[in-house]
């Protein structure tokens, strides 16, 4: 479940995602509230990194921001190394497309398409990979001549979500965590730079939510994704590489190689310093 140092040490050097100095306030006057105050951090590619805190202490913000859904008061964030402040609209809305992946806690799929059809929504959405109406087994094969065949990448994701036999089923027809499933892959779909998720799990119960982890954490080190989560749940930030833990706005711990129990004690020290909202129960 950890990485080893010397993935840490290899990985680490590239950066998918960082933010430097951000700051987020919603808001004027009276009712401002600084959301984000002055948080500086770094999301490494292949890695897998969770971003937990009470209730309010601005995970949201801070991955909407990073993923370019909502921009800083001031700061920067920075997707590889392309800053999101300097891009115009329409180069946001491609780079976002093109770059990166969201989950969010609804599942957010087209009714209408089938499970092969949302997968690969986004590729089709940019007019990327052949086939894409098909079973998601090869009819794009040999197509990707610059990184690969994205027939072989959809493939491949649909074996490790473990929807082969889903693949013609309509949203409504399947499980919750089937769903998130589903989601999981079409974030992968376009092999974004990272993949943003926020509270993947918050919908679904502990084995379903248990299997989505376990894709995440398979995305990241059998596919080498990079992937940035959301969570409330200790369990959930242990199958990530490290957790970093925001209170207030500001970034106020990291920790590697989290274990559930680790994570939780680090919570419950919040209990005592901060607003404790959000500490599970
Ligand atoms: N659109 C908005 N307008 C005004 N205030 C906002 C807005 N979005 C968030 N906030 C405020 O910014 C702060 C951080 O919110 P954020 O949603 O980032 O917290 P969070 O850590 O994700 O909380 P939760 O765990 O409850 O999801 C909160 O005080 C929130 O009320
Ligand atoms: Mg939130």
């Amino acid at each position: 479940m950890n990485a080893p140092p010397a993935t840490t040490a290899t990985k680490g050097t590239r950066t998918a995602a960082r933010v430097a100095g951000a700051v987020k306030v919603y808001g004027a006057g009276d009712t401002a509230v600084r959301a984000l105050d002055g948080i500086d951090v770094t999301f490494p590619a292949g890695r897998f990194t969770a971003i937990m805190g009470p209730s309010g202490s601005g995970k949201s913000t801070l991955m909407h921001c990073a993923a370019g859904l909502d921009t800083l008061t001031s700061g920067a964030a920075f997707i590889g190394d392309t800053e999101l402040g300097t891009l115009d609209d329409r180069r946001l809305t491609l780079l976002r497309r093109d770059r990166i992946g969201f989950v969010f806690q609804a599942f957010n799929l087209v009714p209408t398409l089938t499970v092969a059809e949302n997968i690969t929504l986004p590729m089709d959405l940019a007019g990327r990979g052949r086939g894409r109406r098909g079973d998601g087994r090869g009819e794009g094969r040999g197509d990707g001549r610059r990184d690969g065949s994205s027939g072989e990448w959809i493939d491949a994701l649909v074996e490790v979500v473990g929807l082969r036999d889903r693949l013609h089923h309509r949203p409504a027809e399947l499980s919750g965590g089937q769903q998130q499933r589903v989601a999981v892959a079409r974030a992968f779909a376009g092999r974004p730079d990272v993949v943003f998720a926020d509270e993947p799990t918050g919908n679904l119960d502990s084995r379903s939510g248990e299997e989505v982890l376990n894709l995440l954490g398979r995305a990241v080190r059998r596919m080498d994704r990079t992937v940035v989560m959301v969570t409330h749940d200790p369990v959930a930030a242990a199958h990530a590489d490290e957790v970093v833990f925001l209170a207030d706005g500001r970034l106020v711990d990291r920790m590697e190689s989290p274990t559930a129990d680790r994570v939780l004690d680090r919570l419950k020290a919040f209990d005592g310093t901060f607003d404790s909202k959000g500490a599970p129960s």
